[in-house]
């Protein structure tokens, strides 16, 4: 009797908890990301703390002159191959956040809510070099507006059948899915269709009893125009990385 009350309260103890709160320390840059539109101001961290994540309830560190969170456009966040959970609630420090730029984590499967809060806003998604072996249906149901998605290197074997379903695939221009263990390959602008349907093929699984969601973002799409898009992609015949400028200007 004694042992299962125990065990019960232990049990208990254990759900409650999964949710940790901390803080982030940024270094604000701008950048230039290989996928990304140009030089970006940027978070950049490497202090998310051992095995933790969800809920970032501060952010520290010092801007650059005359900008503030609201000129923040992406996250970079170095996982320092410690960090187990994708961080959320980086919308209530910058709300004009586009892009995620993720590398070196331990995170090993993609829910589906993660990115929810950034809404129509977001246009960019790089995960990298991490241990994710699985990516839901829904990551992108309430960011139909992302063109860039890299799941460079990492060991993906499933991926949600409806995944690129929101998207507006003739709006996108870049899809990486090279090194993973599902055969994926890389695809610019109209080869992205094709790049698609060879993922689904190769890992594509019926996650839908997970979908959830029912909201729709507010939010504005914040986008230059007058950037030059572009991107790099590897030339098999001239083996080497070449830059791709798009076409629709
Ligand atoms: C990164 O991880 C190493 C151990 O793997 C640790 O010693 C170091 O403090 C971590 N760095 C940060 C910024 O958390
Ligand atoms: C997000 O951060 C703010 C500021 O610290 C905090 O008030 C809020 O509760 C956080 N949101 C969540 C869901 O934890
Ligand atoms: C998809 O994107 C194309 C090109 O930007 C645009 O013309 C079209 O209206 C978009 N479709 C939807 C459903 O948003």
């Amino acid at each position: 009797m004694k042992t299962s009350f125990w065990l019960i309260s232990f049990i208990a103890f254990e759900a409650f908890k999964i949710t940790y709160f901390f803080s982030i320390n940024c270094l604000f840059e701008i950048r230039s990301y290989s996928y990304g539109r140009g030089y970006i101001y940027s978070c950049l961290t490497t202090d998310i703390p051992e095995s933790t994540g969800s809920y970032v309830t501060e952010v520290t560190g010092e801007h650059l002159e005359g900008r503030n969170n609201y000129f923040v456009r992406f996250v970079e966040i170095d996982g320092n191959k410690t960090l187990s959970l994708f961080p959320r609630n980086f919308s209530h420090f910058f709300p004009n956040l586009a892009g995620f730029y993720v590398t070196n984590t331990l995170i090993k499967t993609l829910y589906g809510d993660e990115l929810n809060e950034y809404g129509k806003r977001l246009e960019f998604f790089s995960f990298g070099y991490s241990s994710l072996k699985e990516v839901s249906s829904n990551l992108f149901g309430q960011t139909p507006n992302v063109e860039v998605v890299s799941f460079y290197n990492n060991k993906i074997s499933h991926v949600g059948k409806n995944l690129f379903k929101p998207l507006n695939v003739s709006q996108m221009w870049h899809l990486q899915f090279y090194l993973n263990n599902c055969e994926g390959g890389l695809a610019n602008y109209d080869e992205i269709p094709d790049l698609i349907t060879i993922i689904l093929n190769n890992c594509g699984y019926d996650d839908e009893f997970l979908i959830t969601t029912t909201t729709t973002p507010t939010t504005t799409t914040m986008r230059t125009t007058t950037e030059r898009l572009y991107c790099l992609s590897y030339d098999r015949k001239l083996r080497k990385v070449v830059k791709k400028y798009r076409t629709n200007n």
